[in-house]
C-alpha cells in the first residue's frame, strides 16, 4: 500500500481514490512562506506561474484565473459573444462548456461526437454553422486529441474563433507541438483531479499581447489605472483573479508534470494489459502517441449485463475501488433540454453518458492498485 492511499477503519480493503493530488514538502513549504510573506493573493508567484507556462506552451501569452470555467467565461467575452450568437460545442463534455455559453446569453448549439476519442464531430460541426455562429468550442479528452490541423481549417474557412477547452490535456501534443501551442484560444484546468494542480485555478492561453490585457481586464473587475492614480471601469468584469498561495503549489508542479505524466502513461498501460475481457466495453483510444492521461474510462453495456451502473459502482467501492462519471450528456440535461434538445439526438453522446465509468488514475497509485481495480472489476462481472 503507497503512503497516500485512502484506509478505511474498519475491516474492508483500503480505498483507491478515483483522483488524487500529488502534494510533496517542499509544495507545503512554499505555501508556507507565501503565507508568511504579507502577499497571498495576485502577486510575484501567479505571474512566475504565467510565465513558466506560457514557455510550455511555445511563448502565447497566459494568464492564470480562478478555474478552468473562469477561463472559459473570459474567453467568450474575449471574443465577443453574448446574446443573438451561436456557439458549437460537444454534448459530450464537463458542463462548464455549455454553462459559460449559456451564462453570456448565447446559444449552445450540440453537435455528437465521436464514441472511442470523445472528440467532437467536425462534420456535424460544419453541418451546424449558421450566419449566427462565432466559435467553435470542442473538448479534448484524454487519449487522442480533436484533429487540430480539421479544426483550425474549419474554423479560418467560416472566420469562426476556436476555444480549446484543454482541462483534461496538459501535456499532451498533437502532431510535434504540445496543445496550448497553436490553435486560437485555449483553457486549462488545474483542479486537485488534473494532471497538475493549484488547489482551484485555470489558465487561458491567447493570440496576442492585447488580447492578454483585456483578459486582465476582465479578470479583475474591468478595471484599467489612470494616469493620476485612479481608475476606471470599462467593462463589467469579474473577479477570477488567482492567489499567490495557489500559483506557489503551480510552481512546485510543473516541473514535477513530466515526471506525473509518465507515471500516468505507465499505469495505463497496466490498465490495457490486465484490463478483464467484457464482451461491449469500449476502452479509450491507444493508437495515439504522445497523449496525457487523466482519466480511463470505460464504456460498460450496463443494461446487458443486467447490472445497473450504480450497482456495479456500489460494489467497487466495497472492495475499495472509487469511481467517477464523466460525463453526462449534456444536451440531455434540464439546461440544455432548455435550448430543445432531447434525449435520442446524439447517439454517442448518450451512450457514452449512460455506459462510462472513471476508473482510479493518479500518480500516488502504484501498478499493483491498477491490478487491484481490475481483479475487481473481473471479480463483480463474474458474480
Ligand atoms: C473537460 C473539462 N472542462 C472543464 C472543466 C472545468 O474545470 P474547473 O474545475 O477548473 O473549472 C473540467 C473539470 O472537471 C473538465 O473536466
Amino acid at each position: 500500500m503507497n503512503a497516500n492511499t485512502n484506509t478505511n477503519n474498519n475491516a474492508s480493503p483500503p480505498m483507491i481514490n478515483f483522483a488524487q493530488p500529488c502534494l510533496d514538502d517542499a509544495t507545503i513549504q512554499d505555501v508556507a512562506d507565501v503565507l508568511r510573506s504579507n502577499w497571498i493573493t495576485s502577486g510575484p508567484k501567479t505571474v512566475a506561474l504565467e510565465q513558466a507556462l506560457s514557455a510550455g506552451f511555445g511563448g502565447r501569452p497566459t494568464r492564470m484565473l480562478t478555474s478552468a470555467t473562469a477561463a472559459m467565461e473570459v474567453a467568450l467575452e474575449l471574443c465577443g459573444i453574448g446574446p443573438g450568437d451561436e456557439v458549437i460545442t460537444s454534448a459530450q463534455s464537463f458542463f462548464s462548456t455549455m454553462n459559460m455559453i449559456a451564462k453570456l446569453g448565447a446559444t449552445p448549439v450540440f453537435v455528437d461526437c465521436d464514441l472511442v476519442s470523445r472528440a467532437i464531430n467536425l462534420q456535424q460541426v460544419e453541418a451546424a454553422i449558421t450566419p449566427r455562429t462565432r466559435a467553435i468550442m470542442p473538448t479534448h479528452f484524454p487519449g487522442a486529441l480533436v484533429d487540430m490541423d480539421a479544426l483550425m481549417g474549419l474554423a479560418q474557412k467560416n472566420s469562426l474563433r476556436v476555444i480549446e477547452d484543454a482541462a483534461l490535456v496538459q501535456g499532451s501534443y498533437w502532431k510535434d507541438r504540445p496543445i496550448g501551442s497553436f490553435g486560437d484560444i485555449a483553457t486549462f484546468s488545474f483542479h486537485p483531479n488534473k494532471n497538475m494542480t493549484t488547489i482551484e485555478g485555470g489558465a487561458i492561453v491567447v493570440n496576442t499581447e492585447a488580447e492578454a490585457k483585456r483578459v486582465d481586464i476582465l479578470r479583475f473587475h474591468g478595471i484599467t489605472r489612470l494616469p493620476d492614480e485612479t481608475r476606471d471601469v470599462v467593462v463589467a468584469g469579474g473577479k477570477f483573479n488567482l492567489s499567490d498561495v495557489s500559483a506557489a503549489i503551480g510552481l512546485r508542479q510543473l516541473p514535477q508534470l513530466e515526471g506525473f505524466l509518465q507515471k500516468r502513461a505507465l499505469l495505463v498501460e497496466r490498465y490495457f494489459s490486465q484490463f478483464p475481457q467484457v464482451p461491449g466495453a469500449v476502452l479509450p483510444p491507444r493508437d495515439f502517441p504522445r497523449q496525457s492521461w487523466n482519466m480511463f474510462c470505460v464504456l460498460f453495456p450496463f443494461s446487458e449485463m443486467q447490472l445497473s451502473r450504480k450497482a456495479f459502482r456500489d460494489a467497487l467501492r466495497q472492495q475499495g475501488v472509487a469511481t467517477g462519471v464523466s460525463y453526462e450528456a449534456l444536451h440531455t440535461t434540464t439546461l440544455g433540454r432548455s435550448y430543445g434538445y432531447k434525449e435520442g439526438q446524439f447517439p454517442n453522446a448518450e451512450r457514452i453518458a449512460n455506459e462510462t465509468l472513471t476508473l482510479p488514475l493518479h500518480v500516488n497509485m502504484s501498478v499493483e492498485d491498477v491490478d487491484r481495480v481490475c481483479a475487481a472489476v473481473a471479480a463483480i462481472l463474474k458474480r
